[in-house]
């Protein structure tokens, strides 16, 4: 029930960040994030095994929207759009690189730290982006103090975060989601373990702003 929501950040309380050795493991684990109420999954192009993931999930997880990580180049971005993904993160928002994703047409967040980087995402008509990394860069103090001047940002924070943190960040009201690595443990996926991928995204699913 309820209507789609315009941004990405408003669709779930946490974006798993995930990086995929093996392929064979993408629509399994895709399937245990989306069971666990986490259905936005972010693969980073980390891995030889990236964009072949993207393209199982595409193809074979229609409940999960599936998304690109680590965009550093516009290639990447082409890469990952041809590749299935229906939106993009980047750790960075160099002009070159806004032009790449926005020319895919796909939703993307670029990444910012610093109040003069979110005033560049303005100047291009952008309101959402991730703050990163977001803990060493001065975490849920830091975005406050930037809502100060610049209300109208919105971040999905990543870096860092685990889910005893996530909720002190959801609390913000220019924090529309965070993102994060603790879903999706090395362990777990190389043993196959999706029941506790399924637990972990399920006790972040639960997160809700109070
Ligand atoms: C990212 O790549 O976006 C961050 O490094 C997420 O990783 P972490 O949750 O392990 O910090």
């Amino acid at each position: 029930s309820g209507s789609i929501p315009d941004s990405i950040l408003d669709i779930a309380p946490v974006i798993p960040v995930v990086v995929i050795e093996d392929a064979e493991t993408a629509v399994p684990l895709a399937h245990a994030l989306v069971a666990g109420g986490l259905p936005v999954i972010e693969v980073t192009l980390r891995t030889e095994a990236a964009l072949e993931s993207i393209r199982r999930i595409a193809a074979e997880v229609p409940d999960a929207v599936i998304g690109a990580g680590t965009i550093l180049s516009p290639g990447d971005a082409a890469r990952a759009v041809e590749a299935g993904s229906r939106f993009l993160v980047s750790p960075g928002s160099t002009p070159s690189l806004i032009d790449a994703m926005a020319g895919t047409g796909v939703p993307f967040l670029p990444g910012v730290a610093t109040a003069s980087e979110v005033l560049g995402l303005y100047e291009r008509g952008l309101r959402e982006m991730k703050f990163f990394p977001a803990e060493p860069a001065g975490g849920v103090p830091y975005l406050k103090a930037l809502s100060g001047p610049l209300p109208g940002a919105r971040f999905c924070p990543t870096g860092g975060i685990r889910l005893e943190t996530a909720c002190d960040y959801l609390r913000l009201p220019n924090v529309g989601c965070v993102g994060g690595t603790w879903l999706t443990p090395a362990d777990a996926l190389a043993t196959g373990d999706y029941a506790r991928i399924e637990k972990l995204a399920g006790e972040a699913s639960a997160l809700r702003r109070s």
